[in-house]
């Protein structure tokens, strides 16, 4: 269901729901929660429980909710990895539990491997329900955390310049903030990845005659200097299976790249989890935000979320 302004008691299931206006409502409430005292914030949620239905691991996305709906006045049940701790073992289904997870808590927050499970959870309840990754599929709360952080040190979403690089095939955290900047104007995006998990085929020509200026390049030789950011992912390894004979050979994030190709004014993003695709010597940069502002962000892009959602309306 679209969101336009009006998100309480909304389900967030994919970027599709979101219009510029909506975007930009979830930005001003999370750069105002940012500001106001912590005690304050206590009221808005107090009273109220939400769930976190883990099916796949997590750290950012799982602490992140947790700390949001907490520091909101929330409190929380928590089943990381409910496929071993819930009745989920014993054979219920997703729509039995969601059910009863219902009975408990005013919202829940879902992650699934496979695609589509959030939105077939929103289906079986009357809470919301939030998608916080569906497999491949899409992950909105993470791309307007990214795109939030790109706002903040930019302070627009048009015209801007960025470089993408990783698992474009696999990668739903990359699905969903294409997805958001097709919103906006004037932006042009390299794509860099190895051959194999470039986008598809149908995703270019969608973003493309969405607006997007896609230009997908072949090597870390051709990304212009000008960027405002760089955004790296890992390879989605447990989300297909690979010709084992083969290594996909990843662009590698250093400092000797940045120093070649990077700017002064630029930013360094990575959704995270990062494997072997950054040399570790770059965290010192403070052109990288991806271990502090980008992943603080998310925590109060949740909290605008949960509070525009469930809090009082008045
Ligand atoms: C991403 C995810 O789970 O989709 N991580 C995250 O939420 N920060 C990306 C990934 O796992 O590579």
């Amino acid at each position: 269901m679209k969101i336009s302004e009006d998100f309480f008691l909304k389900d967030i299931i994919s970027i599709d729901q979101f219009d510029k206006r909506s975007v930009e409502k979830v930005f001003a409430t999370a750069a105002k929660i940012k500001k106001t005292p912590v005690k304050k914030l206590l009221k808005i949620l107090s009273g109220k429980v939400i769930a976190l239905l883990f099916f796949e691991p997590s750290t950012r996305t799982f602490s992140s909710h947790s700390a949001a709906a907490k520091r909101l006045g929330a409190q929380t049940i928590e089943h990381q990895n409910p496929m071993q701790t819930s009745s989920v073992v014993k054979g219920e289904t997703i729509e039995d539990t969601m059910k009863i997870i219902e009975q408990y808590s005013d919202a829940i927050v879902i992650r699934h491997p496979m695609i589509g499970t959030a939105e077939k959870a929103a289906n079986v309840v009357d809470i919301p329900v939030i998608n916080a990754g569906d497999g491949a599929g899409e992950h909105p709360t993470q791309a307007l955390l990214d795109a939030f952080t790109i706002y903040e040190r930019f302070g627009t979403l048009d015209n801007l310049t960025g470089l993408f690089c990783g698992d474009f095939r696999y990668g739903r955290a990359l699905r969903s903030l294409l997805k958001l900047f097709s919103m906006y104007k004037n932006n042009t995006f390299y794509l860099l990845s190895p051959e194999e998990l470039r986008l598809t085929e149908e995703d270019f020509r969608l973003y493309k005659n969405k607006g997007l200026n896609l230009i997908e390049i072949n090597s870390e030789k051709e990304i212009p200097s000008y960027c405002h950011f760089w955004y790296w992912t890992r390879i989605q390894k447990e989300r297909f299976k690979a010709d084992k004979s083969k290594k996909i050979l990843m662009p590698i994030l250093s400092p000797e790249l940045l120093e070649k190709k990077g700017n002064k004014k630029m930013i360094v993003m990575h959704v995270l989890p990062r494997i072997d695709e950054v040399d570790k010597r770059i965290d010192k940069d403070p052109r990288c935000i991806f271990l502090t502002t980008q992943a603080k962000n998310g925590m109060f892009i949740r909290m605008a979320l949960f509070s525009l959602i469930l809090g009082d309306r008045r």
